[in-house]
């Protein structure tokens, strides 16, 4: 039971992968994924539906690229059953379980969360210890998990309104930069200034772990109003994307700090498509540094939505013993949670 197929619908990503288990290693085969961005970008945003009939387009053109009709050498099933737009997850979902059916495979329904957090164990040397911390940030989700071992999270805060990733979209957007707006801001914040602009750190003075960027997103957004005549001055896009985006990455390192002090982590995790910024790279390298534990960070193609991760829970629920699931009795879970199991 070692080679897993994973399946990937849950956002505007269709996503097929094969991993490969021995022991804890996890080594990926192939990993496919088909981008619905150049759909969205005019859009500025992912409308359900649509993502939906494009993943019914793309999976099978995906699958057949990657797996034999009758299924011969997949040892088990994995797909993303939630969390995420349902629509979208639907489709993955009930093509999985077809297949399990027919190819009489098991099937493991798994959390896209849990897989962000598994993708720190595809091609890797080494695999983190635990207690781990890991910083979950991206465009749906922004969660500081306590992972005491394997299939053993506890979630100490999250975000109570905007994800990380959503605040780098909605302030590219007023700056007029395409979707995702993550990448397009910090590239110009390379050559800004982070001082220019003093920025609210959302939730800084509260003893918790919980985040919040809506302050940060109106404040960036009264500045660019009342200064509506620079907005075609380079620098001053410059400035405003780089003192945006130390705002948001002194948050994120700043609570993730706070929690490391208390809870003495193993090994600190950095994951999600915002863990592709530099800039939040850098502080997490700082910050294991100081607390002289290793930094996990996945290779850059599986820190973004991919089917890699999704397999890689899967192999860890077989590799536990896990109980495959009832084709029958899978759904789609918009709101799955992945705590407390
Ligand atoms: O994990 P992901 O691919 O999809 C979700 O599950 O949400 O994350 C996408 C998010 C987008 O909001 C995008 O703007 C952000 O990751 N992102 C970045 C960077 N690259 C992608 N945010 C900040 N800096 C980046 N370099
Ligand atoms: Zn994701």
């Amino acid at each position: 039971m070692n080679r897993i197929l994973g399946i990937e619908t849950s956002c505007d990503e269709t996503a097929v992968a094969i991993v490969n288990g021995d022991g804890e290693v996890l080594t990926t085969e192939i990993s496919l994924v088909s981008s619905q961005i150049d759909v969205f970008k005019e859009i500025g945003g992912v409308v359900p539906e649509v993502a939906a009939r494009e993943h019914m387009e793309r999976l099978l053109a995906l699958l057949e690229r990657v797996v034999p009709r009758d299924g011969e050498g997949i040892d088990a099933i994995a797909v993303t059953s939630g969390p995420g737009l349902a629509p979208a997850l639907r489709v993955g979902v009930e093509v999985a379980k077809m297949l399990a059916w027919s190819w009489k495979k098991p099937l493991y329904p798994v959390s896209h969360l849990e897989g962000h957090i598994y993708s720190n164990w595809l091609d890797k040397e080494s695999v983190p210890a635990f207690p781990a911390l890991c910083l979950l940030v991206s465009g749906g989700h922004t969660e500081l998990v306590l992972m005491k071992g394997h299939g053993d999270f506890q979630k100490l805060g999250e975000t109570l309104d905007d994800a990380a990733g959503e605040a780098f979209d909605k302030v590219a957007s007023m700056l007029d930069l395409p979707y995702p707006g993550g990448p397009a801001i910090s590239a110009l914040a390379k050559e800004g200034d982070i001082k220019a602009f003093d920025f609210p750190r959302g939730l800084l003075d509260r003893d918790d772990y919980n985040f919040s960027f809506s302050g940060l997103k109106t404040s960036v957004l009264y500045t660019l109003r009342d200064r509506e005549g620079e907005l075609d001055d380079d620098q001053f896009r410059k400035n405003i994307s780089a003192s945006f985006q130390e705002a948001v990455v002194d948050v994120l390192a700043k609570k993730t700090e706070r929690a490391a002090n208390v809870f003495k982590p193993a090994s600190l995790m950095l994951t999600g498509g915002v863990a592709a910024n530099e800039s939040l790279r850098e502080r997490f390298f700082e910050l294991a540094q100081r607390f002289n534990i290793p930094l996990f960070i996945p290779d850059r193609e599986y820190t973004t939505d991919n089917a890699a991760m999704i397999a890689a829970v899967g192999y860890m629920h077989v590799h536990a013993g896990k109980n495959s699931a009832d084709p029958k009795e899978v759904v789609a879970d918009s709101n799955l949670s992945f705590y407390g199991t």
